[in-house]
This record gives structure tokens, sequence and C-alpha cells, in this order.
């Protein structure tokens, strides 16, 4: 497994493009087989979920074209409805595909994805969405079996789950009648979804809100969609701005889907200023005093992202005074906690849902290892704000969210070695 080897302190400086949003592009890729003609899709990250997405397509017989940044998939010679199972367990959020196979050829077969470090990720409130929706289905061999178009009709979401979300909205676009889904999540990458099936003759009203109504059609036709920009990477690269102490421009971002991350930054202390430049939206860090301790609790959209939780804790260690974060969402994402303490933070894990951290502490690079995509960001963080050297192994787990993570900071002043494992042992 590769690894990075990071030489703390220094200040950054210059400006970090911010790539299109993970958990959008990884809806709207599959979304596109709803379409009877190819669809083009840019602002696409290049990281390996993406790419993980492609080879799941290209291998139920979608033609995926990889422009770059850009995809063009044409679904018209699709052939099956069994995704390749190695792929699917390789990639959670593969799940989001049962919904469009199901809308367009009344079946699907899945294999039960595989948990990560997070968490069990279980797919219950996914197949309690499809019985709602009347879609027949069976567990054999490690296997779902699907079998019926999806019925229009009211469908309550057990819990305010992303992806289950986004499989209702799938399933049941081509569905005759009206569709309500309520206890529906609320993240932009939902809107972004909304938007792209709206342009694909699609009729979604609500979606960003906790009803979503959908009129189904009897057609789609494949469309040119840009993904936004990434909060999640937003959100990463304004921490590693703060904890460094640099001036940075971090974009394009859409502010808004920050709001209460801004909040919460400037509490504790933070400075920055929003612009537009090129009618974009950007944020730059200035130089701070002395940070604050603010507690959190992570909740669904609008409340603090889970996925920030990581970065936001390895502010906190730089940060005077303690604070409590409280974890509603996963039940298995302090992993990274173990590392930090490595580094000689002080935390305190009160239960799987809470921690305290006291601060300021100076973070000495040390060994240790990236768990799961936010976890490993979050220890880049701390090993750009730590004195000495340090190797973070497992990088491969942040090239899965982030689009060259190295590279961007490098850029910036950084200094992150990306080396190999057998390099190691020579
Ligand atoms: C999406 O995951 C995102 N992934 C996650 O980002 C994000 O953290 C999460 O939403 C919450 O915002 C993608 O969009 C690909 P959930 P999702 O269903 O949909 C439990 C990242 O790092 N649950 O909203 O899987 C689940 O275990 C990733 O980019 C069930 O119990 O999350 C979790 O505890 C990590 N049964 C909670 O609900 C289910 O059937 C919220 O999960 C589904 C979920």
């Amino acid at each position: 497994m590769a690894y990075f080897k990071i030489q703390g302190g220094n200040t950054l400086k210059g400006a970090v493009a911010i790539s299109g949003a993970k958990n959008a592009a990884l809806k709207i890729i599959p979304a596109t087989i709803l379409g009877n003609s190819p669809s083009r899709i840019s602002n696409v990250p290049n990281i390996s979920d993406v790419r993980k997405m492609e080879e799941i397509l290209l291998s139920i017989g979608a033609k995926v074209n990889n422009l770059n940044n850009e995809l063009e998939i044409d679904p018209q010679n699709i052939n099956s409805v069994a995704p390749d199972e190695k792929l699917v367990k390789k990639l959670r959020g593969s799940v989001v595909l049962i919904g469009p196979l199901l809308a367009r050829f009344g079946r699907a077969v899945f294999s039960q994805p595989g948990g990560c470090l997070i968490g069990a990720r279980p797919i219950d409130d996914h197949l309690d969405v499809f019985a709602q929706l009347g879609v027949k289905y069976y567990y054999k061999d490690e296997k779902y079996y699907f079998k019926g178009k999806p019925r229009a009709g009211k469908v309550i979401l057990r819990a305010m789950s992303v992806t289950a979300t986004e499989n209702a909205i799938m399933a049941t676009v081509l569905s005759e009648g009206t569709t309500t889904i309520h206890v529906a999540a609320a993240e932009p990458e939902i809107v972004d979804l909304a938007d792209f099936l709206n342009k694909m003759g699609a009729k979604i009203t609500g979606a960003g809100t906790h009803e979503i109504v959908i009129n189904g059609v009897k057609s789609l036709r494949g469309t040119h969609h840009e993904i936004i920009p990434d909060r999640i990477e937003a959100g990463t690269y304004l921490i590693a701005g703060i904890i460094t102490n640099s001036e940075i421009e971090i974009g394009p971002v859409i502010p808004e889907h920050l709001d209460l991350v801004l909040k919460k930054l400037s509490t504790c202390g933070a400075k920055f200023k929003i612009y537009e430049k090129d009618n974009k939206t950007f944020i730059k860090t200035f130089k701070h005093g002395e940070l604050i301790a603010e507690s959190i609790d992570t909740r669904p959209y609008p409340g603090f992202p889970t996925d920030l939780q990581s970065p936001y804790a390895v502010l906190m260690t730089q940060a005077r005074g303690e604070c409590t974060i409280f974890e509603t969402i996963f039940e298995g994402r302090f992993r990274y906690l173990e590392e930090l303490k490595l580094m000689r933070a002080r935390v305190e894990i009160e239960n799987p849902r809470s921690f305290v951290i006291k601060g300021p502490s100076k973070l000495i690079g040390t060994k240790i290892s990236s768990g799961d995509i936010r976890g490993g960001a979050a220890l880049v963080l701390a090993a750009l704000a730590s004195s000495k050297e340090t190797i973070i192994s497992d990088i491969e787990y942040i090239d899965r969210g982030y689009d060259r993570m190295d590279e961007k900071l490098n850029a910036l002043g950084a200094n992150i070695l990306r080396l190999d494992e057998i390099l190691e042992k020579k």
C-alpha cells in the first residue's frame, strides 16, 4: 500500500481548486442509465471511487468515455441487471444503482455491499423503500434478487438516509403516477441529482427538503450536466488553511452548503472572507489569533456534516479549552482518533458516539495509518500542523474521496511525498 511522508510546519500560500462533488458524481453517473440516449457529465472529480463506478457501469454493458474530468455515458446497450459483484463490494455507494435498474428493467441482482471502517453500513432502509414501492426481493448466497417495476405512491423513509432517498427518487421517476418521499434527506448532492434528472425530463419537486414529490414520466433522454463543487473537499482545505495559519484561496464553492461549518469556524476565531470572482464564489483564509474550542454535533444536512467531523476534530487539537464532539450519524467513525493520540493529541473517547478534545496540543509527527476517506484526510491536516515527519500509510483510502490531495497541498507549499511501500523495503 502507498504512503505519504509529510514534513509539517510549513505555512501555505496560493489557491486550491475544488473538484466536483464525489457524493453527487456517484449518483449522477448511475442515473444516466435512466436515459434513452447518451449523457455528458462534466466537473467529475478524478478519484478512485468514480473510476470504480465507471467500471460498474461498463460491467452491465454501458459505454463510458472518460475525457479527463468529463464522462460521456451511453446507456443504450445495457445488457445486464447484475453489476460485477467484486466491484460492488468495493464501492458501498454503488447501492444507488438498484433504483435505476428497477425503474428501467424491473429487475436487479445486487451483492451485499461491504461495510467499511466507519460502521456496519447496512442497506435495510433501501430494502424498506423498495418494499414500499411494491418491489419483491429475496436474499440468497450473499446476493439480493429484486423483481418488479416500482409503483408510484407514498414512501416513508425509516431514517433520513442520503442514498436511500436517492434510490427512492431514481426508482420512481419512470413510475406512472405521483410518488411522495417523506423523511427525505436534504443534502445538496440530492438537489444536484434531482436537477440532473429534471434536465433529462423528470418531474421532481422538493429536493433539498424533507418531502420530495415525483410525477412519473414515460421516458428520459440523455443530457449534459456539470457537477456541483465538493463541499466536503472545500471544508477540508478551509481547515488546512486555518490549522496552518495560512492565507489560501479555496474555490469554487457554494458557501450556503457550508453555512453551519463556516459559523462554527468563525466562532472558534478563524478568519476568512467570501467573495465572487469570474462569477464563481471563493473563500480566502487569513492569519488568526488564538483559536477557542467549540463543541459540535454531526447531523443530517443542514446540520454539521459527519464527513467534516474528523478534519474539525483535528483543528480542535489546536484550540484552547475543551470541546465535545458528538457523532450522531455513524457508529464507527473514531478510528483516526487512536492515530491522533499517537501524535500527542489529548482525546478522551467517552462512548462510540462522542469524545472530548483538550487543547492546544503540540502535535508530533510519527508513523500512523489512514482508516477511511475522511479520517485519512484529517490525519494529513494533523501532519501539516505538526513538527517532525509523519508517515501516513494506506493512503488509498484518501484517494477514494480526494482528487490528488498531495498535489493540491504541495502546490500550496506543503511538503508531502507519495511513496510506494516497496521503496520502503529496499
Ligand atoms: C452518504 O452515505 C454519503 N455517501 C456519506 O459520505 C455521508 O457520510 C452520509 O451520506 C451521511 O451524510 C455517499 O453519498 C456515497 P446514510 P449513506 O444512509 O447514504 C445508517 C464519504 O466519506 N443506515 O445517510 O450511506 C448508516 O449506517 C461518505 O463521502 C442504515 O442503518 O449514509 C448511517 O449510520 C461516508 N441503513 C446512517 O444511517 C441503511 O439502509 C446515515 O447513513 C442506510 C443507512
